[in-house]
């Protein structure tokens, strides 16, 4: 079966700053594996990435390193709301002057507003802030927020004050997929996506094949393998996501990597991997009859290129084996984290091949094209 390049819109590389748990190169080749073709990075690296000289030193990472294509988004600031303007602020926080910010916004994947707790040093509580960046921010580039609960309510209202649209990242609770359908009946420019883990799993400690599978013998209900935001949820918020898939725009996979000694450790930071795991499970899912090959390529290729704005790329595309079963293990993974939450589930659906811009990326297993084949479609 033949399906168009997926592109996944949410993923988190950790370079500059954590390329112990993933760099553009191992996180590029997760993505191939997983039978993307085209990734949107999030800034929230170490140092997070928010001006022009932070987006430079990512996209200089990704273009000696990524296997494929990308985009990289810059984080909403306190200092940093002046998007484009020649007022901008002198000067970037360590004290180097900002080259040139000005035609910044178009050199990104759009922007990423961080409102609720989340991994890493992004976050805008005030509310003045958040005004200031959806006034300044480009209307035709994309901005996303990580908004749960009452906070997505509040910046949704903001998207309909200032008459623009807003992606809301990683959907997980029943009153926020009737807030957006709300907010849509009513023609707010409102977009959203869901994870494959908030459609498949559910909060400790009702979920035995993560609980038995994974978190083994003395770590119990509560250890750093189930810490992910937004948290995972109820059994009525999942089931609301699937009674609500009309609701829901784009499939991503917020792709979080943290080591296994990390999530087992003190203090387990937030996070799951997800680029190898989502096609095969959304596969699985189209074989129980609960979604069509239809629904996936809209919510992975159409919608995230529509709404992101994204170009096409040409003599692309990937092919699956629908029938062929297999379960997931971590060991034959190309991401550099070592786990997953579904270790051990039984799929059916394998990516076989990946042809992105002609050439053949990945096949049964192994990749193709090597470091800096990736190019980045805002370049
Ligand atoms: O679980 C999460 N991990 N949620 C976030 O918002 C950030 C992410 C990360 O970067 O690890
Ligand atoms: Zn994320």
């Amino acid at each position: 079966m033949r399906l168009p390049g997926l592109i996944d819109p949410h993923i988190h590389l950790r370079e500059p700053g954590a390329t112990h748990k993933e760099d553009w190169d191992s996180g590029t080749s997760a993505a191939l594996a997983g039978g993307f073709t085209l990734v949107l990075a999030m800034p929230n690296t170490k140092p997070p990435i928010f001006d022009a000289a932070t987006l430079d030193l990512a996209l200089a990472a990704a273009r000696s390193k990524a296997r494929c294509d990308y985009a990289q988004f810059v984080g909403a600031g306190p200092d940093n709301a002046s998007w484009g303007r020649r007022t901008a602020r002198a000067a970037n926080t360590d004290g180097t002057p900002v080259r040139d910010g000005k035609g910044l916004p178009r050199g990104a994947a759009g922007l990423k507003m961080y409102l609720d707790s989340t991994f890493g040093q992004l976050r805008l509580d005030d509310m003045t802030l958040w005004m200031q960046h959806f006034q300044n921010w480009p209307k035709d580039m994309p901005i996303v927020a990580h908004a749960e609960s009452r906070s997505m309510a509040a910046v949704i209202l903001m998207a309909a004050i200032y008459d623009r649209p807003v992606h809301i990242a990683h959907v997980s609770l029943r009153e926020e997929i009737l807030l957006i359908k709300a907010a849509k009946e009513r023609g707010i420019k409102v977009t959203c996506e869901v994870t494959p883990h908030h459609l498949f799993l559910t909060q400790p400690p009702s979920n035995p094949p993560l609980n038995s599978q994974n978190l083994g013998e003395g770590k119990g209900v509560g250890g750093g393998r189930w810490e992910v935001r937004p948290r995972l949820a109820t059994q009525v918020d999942v089931d609301a996501l699937w009674q609500n898939l009309d609701v829901i725009d784009c499939f991503a996979t917020d792709h979080a990597p943290h080591t296994l000694a990390e999530k087992d450790g003190e203090n387990p930071p937030p996070g799951f991997p997800g680029l190898e795991t989502a096609l095969p499970l959304l596969l699985t899912a189209v074989d129980s009859g609960r979604l069509t090959v239809d629904d996936i390529i809209l919510r992975m290729h159409t919608n995230p290129r529509r709404i992101f704005n994204l170009p096409e790329q040409p003599e692309t595309w990937i092919e699956v084996d629908a029938d062929a079963r297999y379960e997931i293990r971590a060991a034959e993974m190309k991401s550099r984290c070592g786990w997953t939450p579904f270790e051990g589930w039984k799929v059916k659906g394998r990516l076989h091949k990946v042809v992105l811009r002609g050439k053949t990326a990945f096949e049964d297993g192994k990749i193709l094209v090597k470091p800096g084949f990736g190019i980045n479609v805002r370049g």
